[in-house]
């Protein structure tokens, strides 16, 4: 059968009651938490840090991916890791050391994944596709949940499905293919047709309501 994981943003949550939020949404069926931090710098919002996260983390059994959107990346990450992240992404754009930021969440015993803006070019994974776990491809400008869908990035997707199926024939390592921005159960198919098996939802979720919400849009996402 196909991967297919479903990622709630948190950023859309009730951060008034971000840990039982965290745990309804692993109740109605999410496989991966994803957790948005912004700097107000690299993108122009502000969200949470390392302690946020160690404060949510008995919350969930599941993994929770780390979606760094700050700049600079290395000096964070060692606290990322410590807080409790399973899988940390950061934008290429936003190290100047690709290669060695992504052996320093690797060597923290963090899957590692790059992430792509929609108009930053594949070229970022000719020479580390060896040290990456995830692809995260955005399909919004990073910054803001709520934005709609930009469907240039399936495109995008499918010529990364094809160089990451490449990998694996070489290499036998399947890495994860996610994408992140204005994903709702209507156009779920269209990025999985492209071959992503990873989808981060913030809104549609979250705006859902409550658990039962949460389980229905989930449902309908895997479904679709
Ligand atoms: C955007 C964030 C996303 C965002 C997704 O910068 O990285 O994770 O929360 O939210 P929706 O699903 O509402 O576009
Ligand atoms: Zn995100």
């Amino acid at each position: 059968m196909r991967t297919c994981r479903i990622a709630p943003s948190i950023l859309s949550a009730d951060f008034a009651r971000l840990g039982e939020e965290v745990r309804a949404v692993t109740e109605a069926g999410a496989d991966w938490i994803h957790f948005d931090v912004m700097d107000n710098h690299y993108v122009p919002n502000l969200t949470v840090g390392p302690q946020v996260l160690k404060a949510i983390r008995p919350w969930t059994t599941a993994p929770i991916d780390v979606h760094l959107m700050v700049e600079p990346v290395d000096a964070l990450v060692p606290a990322f890791i410590k807080a409790g992240a399973d899988i940390i992404t950061f934008h290429c754009e936003a190290s100047r050391h690709i290669d060695r930021t992504l052996q320093l969440i690797r060597d923290g015993g963090a899957k590692a994944g790059l992430v792509f803006n929609p108009a930053t070019p594949l070229s970022y994974l000719d020479y580390v596709l060896d040290r990456v776990d995830v692809v995260l491809l955005m399909s919004v400008n990073p910054g803001f949940g709520g934005q709609s869908f930009i469907s240039s990035t399936l495109e995008k997707a499918a010529r990364v499905k094809e160089m990451l199926d490449r990998y694996e024939a070489e290499s036998g390592r399947r890495i994860a293919l996610e994408i992140d921005g204005g994903i709702k159960p209507e156009n779920i198919a269209a990025a999985a047709a492209a071959g992503v098996d990873t989808f981060v939802a913030g809104s549609a979720v979250f705006g859902a309501g409550h658990i039962d919400g949460y389980r229905d849009v989930i449902a309908r996402m895997r479904a679709a």
